[in-house]
């Protein structure tokens, strides 16, 4: 089925001529679970997939698409709002340079994180530095396809989106065997992961992106998995303050990166107050449930437990939470439409921009922590 699909799709761009005035802007995305459209489907060892039912039950004809929600992700809801192609999963063996220049790319993928080492439970994931590396050569296949000048116009005038850094904090700093939990103090662990950005943006400032979101962190302590661990099912206040500290590091960094990087139009797209009263007032938001996941076989943790024997909720439009983990199809458009304000990236700048300072290059300046087996 998935393969027929694919054949449509590689089909229809085939005939897309790609001559100078019909490339269109595009968005590339970057991410983890909250993003993927299916890249870890590819990973044979990934134990973080979406690619069997209840997911995708509100998405198209029903079928699983590795998308960790009933239906479309954050990302999705964006690229549409803004009138851009839903981007292609780059791990699709049809997505090549023509696909890329007619949709955009996502590379994202469940379980990866800011920290290369971040998810190592799930065995397969790319993490956001592997990512970078992945659109690095994106824009090489681009650059010998349309050539220089052009690539370089197309992905500055194209959109980036990243939204990354939970399993940063629970599939990695909060598992029991962690060994970053051990090294850091939360204060210093959100500077770790702080400063791994602030090389990651340069380096994709120096590959030409101008136009980046990033999407804060919601808050982690009151997603139904967070919860099940109090006492009472209450959220964990502390996970959320460690949320907020990320969030406000995170947007000094974009701040500082605007005035340091040439032409850089950074933004900092912060869902978390607003998730935070979605949960604490469903109901004026049209929601009956901000607590527990509509597709679960019960309070079993930690793994998601919405397995093709878990039950449903009886209405998916009522619930914040799909899973442990994920909001629901309806919860992503109204955060969606909450961070839209965020993105105006100002008017186009014509001039081009002197280029950026020095190429920095992708190893990361931070220090090596890698208990990862894979
Ligand atoms: C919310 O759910 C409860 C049961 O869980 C139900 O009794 C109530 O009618 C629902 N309210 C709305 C507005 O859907
Ligand atoms: C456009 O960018 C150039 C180079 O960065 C800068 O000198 C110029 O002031 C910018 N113009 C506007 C309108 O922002
Ligand atoms: C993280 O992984 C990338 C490759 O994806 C590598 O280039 C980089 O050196 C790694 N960073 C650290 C701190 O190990």
């Amino acid at each position: 089925m998935e393969g027929i699909v694919y054949c449509i799709v590689l089909l229809m761009v085939a005939t897309i001529s790609v001559s100078g005035e019909t490339i269109k802007s595009v968005s590339f995305i970057f991410g983890d679970s909250l993003s993927d459209i299916g890249n870890n489907n590819y990973f044979s060892k990934a134990l973080a997939k979406a690619n069997y039912p209840w997911y995708g039950i509100d998405y198209g004809n029903g079928m699983p698409t590795g998308r960790f929600s009933n239906g479309r992700t954050i990302s999705d809801i964006v690229a549409e709002k803004l009138g851009l192609p839903v981007p292609a999963a780059y791990m699709s063996p049809s997505t090549n340079e023509d696909v890329a220049l007619k949709q955009g790319v996502n590379y994202a993928s469940g379980g990866g994180g800011i920290l290369n080492e971040t998810g190592w439970l799930f065995i397969q994931r790319l993490s956001l530095s592997r990512q970078i590396e992945l659109f690095e050569g994106t824009k090489f296949m681009l650059t010998k396809k349309i050539g220089e000048e052009r690539t370089e116009k197309f992905l500055r005038d194209s959109v980036y989106l990243i939204a990354i850094g939970s399993n940063d904090y629970i599939n990695n700093y909060l598992l029991p065997v962690a060994a970053d939990a051990w090294k850091y103090s939360p204060d210093d662990f959100s500077d770790y992961l702080i400063s791994t950005l602030r090389h990651q943006m340069t380096v994709l400032h120096s590959l030409g992106v101008r136009k980046l979101l990033f999407f804060g962190l919601g808050p982690l302590g009151c997603i139904p998995l967070q919860r099940m661990q109090t006492q009472d099912g209450g959220c964990q206040d502390n996970l959320n303050q460690w949320a907020v500290k990320f969030n406000s590091g995170t947007s000094k960094l974009i701040n500082d990166l605007n005035s340091k990087l040439p032409g850089a139009r950074f933004r900092f797209g912060d869902g978390l107050a607003f998730f935070t009263k979605l949960i604490q007032n469903p109901q004026q938001y049209g929601f009956n449930n901000s607590d527990t996941p509509c597709c679960t076989i019960g309070n079993y943790r930690p793994t998601l437990s919405c397995l093709a024997a878990a039950s449903l909720c009886s209405d998916r439009s009522k619930y914040v939470f799909w899973d442990e983990y994920h909001p629901t199809d309806a919860a992503n458009v109204v955060i969606a439409e909450n961070l839209m304000p965020t993105l105006s990236f100002g008017h186009e700048n014509t001039t081009t921009p002197a280029s950026a300072p020095a190429p920095a290059s992708l190893p990361s300046p931070a220090p090596s922590a890698s208990p990862s087996p894979s």
